[in-house]
């Protein structure tokens, strides 16, 4: 409630976006280990989840997953929105040879969920399991959780909240603006 309350003020700076958005991304995190079984440093499955953030926000939720998945390797995928027709592009995707058994795909905000559903169409082809692709993000549209659910499990789909819609730019409604220009300043 509080650090939402931040992120969604839209007449906070930088600092104290960036401050309550990484309070944030612990708390996800920790709710990721509980779900996926707790991960320690020491703990040989550290190294069978994939973290996968979406450039540019997704950046701003890998150092807390760094943390809680101590071993994990990361791979990197970078979409950005068409901001006419709100189609994900893919500009960058880098990829371990040999991909572990889980993928935790990382992006703060689900919108329309075309660029969560390209990843996890990515992690896919790439032979993770459906049941083993996992989202964890801040905030959702209604409309997003929803085909996002329709592709990986429902209950693999871990956000802090989720608004009723998106408006004609397919930004979500109340939504807290752009994370990435947020987040990085
Ligand atoms: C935003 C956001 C998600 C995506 C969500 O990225 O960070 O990646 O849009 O929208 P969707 O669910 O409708 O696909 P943006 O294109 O603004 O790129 P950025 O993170 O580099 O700012």
């Amino acid at each position: 409630g509080r650090l939402l309350g931040v992120l969604r003020d839209r007449s906070v700076g930088t600092a104290e976006f960036r401050a309550a958005s990484d309070e944030m991304a612990g708390l996800l995190c920790a709710d990721a280990v509980a779900r996926l079984g707790a991960v320690r440093p020491s703990d040989a499955r550290s190294d069978d989840v994939l973290l996968v953030p979406v450039l540019r926000a997704g950046l701003a939720l890998l150092s807390a997953f760094m943390r809680g998945f101590a071993g994990a390797p990361v791979a990197f995928v970078g979409i950005a929105r068409d901001e006419g027709t709100a189609l994900p592009e893919v500009y960058y995707a880098r990829f371990p040879d040999a991909l572990p058994a889980v993928a935790i795909i990382l992006d703060p905000m689900l919108a329309t969920a075309g660029s969560a559903c390209l990843v996890a169409g990515l992690l896919m082809e790439r032979g993770v399991e459906r049941a083993d692709v996992h989202f964890v993000g801040v905030l959702a549209a209604r409309e997003g959780f929803e085909r996002l659910a329709g592709v990986i499990p429902h209950s693999n789909i871990g956000v802090a909240a989720v608004d009723p819609e998106l408006d004609g730019r397919k930004f979500i409604v109340p939504g807290l603006g752009d994370y990435g220009d947020r987040y990085f300043g």
